[in-house]
């Protein structure tokens, strides 16, 4: 089971102690995981995602590489579990992202590098530069539908072209067994009404016959930054939807956004809850800093003040 988190030396009395050592784990002192959005933009329009609704408001342009090898740097040897290369963008549509994940391999080696994407632009040679070349080792495909109603009424994207390009990326792997051994890859579907009759299919496509993992993943209302009342094929999943307020997020990943700002969550995509910026500061300094600090603390006593996603967040677990 997930364990809840606390500060060491905020307790008050020998069994707040007790029930910390043995069911909670202390705030790590740097990031387990860090998002980083390298680049604005999406060439889909999921109807669960907050990007399509909010990308004329949002500032666009790209990280640079320079700044991208300083956050690196910073995190060798520091225990970052995994790096997952978005928020809610479309990595592959950044033309420097293999150069990205070579720095992470280059001062991370021991890290997950997670490439998370929608496969669209997922071409034979990507797959070559990113998997072949061993920069990515972990993969999640985001792929909502197994019929191409479903897929492009809930992805707003053209079916047969991604489809394509996973039907070359099975073929490739079954040509490169070392290769796909080593290499954990998972279909991401978020669990919507739209798309829970396609479930099974699905199980069969990417478990059964490809040796994939299937996850269904809870959808949340990015922290009521979405609108979903403005997709009609989301109408009917509202009322499944209860408050997160049990959630670990803050408490284990960084989340930075391309032009550097590190965001209490990654529903945070307004910017609403910063915690620095990495212009300024280093990773250490806005994890431990005392802002980062106070909201972690303010989340554990449940005081929702300053935690505006926080407080409307809701998710269909
Ligand atoms: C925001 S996307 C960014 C990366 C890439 N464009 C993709 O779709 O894989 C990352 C993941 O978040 C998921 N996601 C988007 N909106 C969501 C929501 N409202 N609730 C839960 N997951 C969501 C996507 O399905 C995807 O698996
Ligand atoms: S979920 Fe991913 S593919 Fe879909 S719109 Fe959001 S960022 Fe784009």
């Amino acid at each position: 089971m997930a364990r809840w988190y606390y500060y060491p030396g905020d307790e008050t009395n020998v069994l707040e102690k007790v029930r910390n050592r043995v069911f909670r784990k202390p705030v790590p002192d740097f990031p387990k995981t860090i998002l980083i959005e390298t680049q604005f933009g999406c060439n889909a329009g999921c109807v669960f995602c907050q990007y399509p609704q909010l990308k004329d408001e949002l500032p666009r342009g790209r990280m640079s590489n320079a700044m991208f090898e300083k956050i690196a740097k910073e995190c060798a040897g520091r225990g970052v579990e995994r790096f997952i290369l978005c928020l809610d963008n479309e990595p592959l549509m950044d033309g420097s992202i293999v150069e990205k994940y070579a720095i992470l391999k280059k001062y991370c080696p021991e890290s997950v590098r997670n490439l998370t994407t929608n496969a669209s632009l997922l071409t034979l040679e990507k797959v070559e530069q990113l998997i072949g070349a061993g920069v990515v080792n972990e993969v999640f495909l985001s792929v909502n539908g197994i019929t191409k109603e479903v897929y492009e009424e809930l992805m707003v994207l053209p079916f047969e072209r991604t489809m394509k390009n996973l039907d070359a990326f099975c073929d490739w792997l079954r040509a490169h067994p070392d290769i796909k051994q080593n290499l954990r890859v998972r279909v991401n579907v978020v669990k919507t009404r739209r798309v829970a009759p396609e479930i099974a299919q699905m199980k069969a496509r990417w478990e059964d016959k490809e040796g994939f993992e299937l996850h269904v993943i809870d959808m949340d209302n990015r922290g009521d930054q979405l609108d979903m009342g403005k997709e009609a094929p989301l109408k009917s999943d509202e009322g499944d939807m209860h408050p997160n307020i049990t959630c670990r997020r803050p408490f284990h990943t960084m989340v930075l956004t391309w032009e550097g700002q590190s965001v209490i969550c990654c529903v945070d995509y307004k910017r609403e809850v910063k915690l620095g910026n990495i212009h300024e500061q280093s990773v250490y300094e806005i994890w431990n800093g005392p802002w980062a600090t106070q909201l972690r603390k303010e989340y554990l006593a449940q005081d929702f003040t300053h935690l505006k996603p926080c407080r409307t967040c809701k998710i269909n677990s």
